[in-house]
């Protein structure tokens, strides 16, 4: 499926959803055209978009009245690997916000809430590399690599 169409369609859709209060929080949305993923990957990564975009939207503003919410998806070519024609994509998911950031005793690691319970498992899933920072409000930054082409379906790279 065209995964970069898929995310602007989720992201707008949660936007909707929790448009009461955010009026002003504007979307700055960064995605490369046409990345193709099989079901695989993309159901992990909605799940995970859908996750973080949407405690942004449920947290960081809280008690302030603008704000923004980045979202990047970006592949970055790994060239021909030792396998013949095997060509792997690494690809960067960021989602961040400049709101409250999450509490500085707050330990993702070890939480009774689901969400960021289920980001963790997703990005294991994906056999990614997680990254949280909490400078300038918060920032999950998603490292993954899938084998193939960008052109043909991509899945991710323990499956092949
Ligand atoms: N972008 C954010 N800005 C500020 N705080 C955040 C942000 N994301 C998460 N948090 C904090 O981290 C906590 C844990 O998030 P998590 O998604 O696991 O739970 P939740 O959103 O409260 O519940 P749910 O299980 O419905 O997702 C939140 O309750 C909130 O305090
Ligand atoms: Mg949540």
């Amino acid at each position: 499926m065209n995964f970069s169409q898929y995310i602007v369609q989720l992201v707008d859709n949660l936007f909707l959803t929790y448009r009461l209060g955010n009026e002003n929080i504007s979307l700055n949305m960064n995605i490369d055209e046409d990345i193709f993923f099989g079901m695989d990957t993309a159901v992990p990564l909605g799940i995970l978009i859908n996750e973080l975009v949407s405690n942004s939207l449920k947290h960081a503003f809280y008690g302030r009245d603008k704000g923004e919410i980045k979202i990047e998806l970006l592949r970055e070519e790994n060239g021909e690997s030792k396998t013949k024609g095997c060509k792997s994509t690494t690809f960067t998911l960021s989602v961040s916000d400049n709101g409250v950031g999450i509490p500085e005793d707050l330990d993702i690691e070890d939480l009774d809430s689901l969400g960021l319970q289920l980001v963790t498992t997703l990005v294991d899933q994906l056999d990614g590399e997680l990254e949280l920072k909490r400078n300038y409000g918060t920032e999950f930054i998603i490292k993954f690599t899938v084998r193939g082409n960008t052109d043909q379906e991509l899945a991710p790279a323990q499956y092949n």
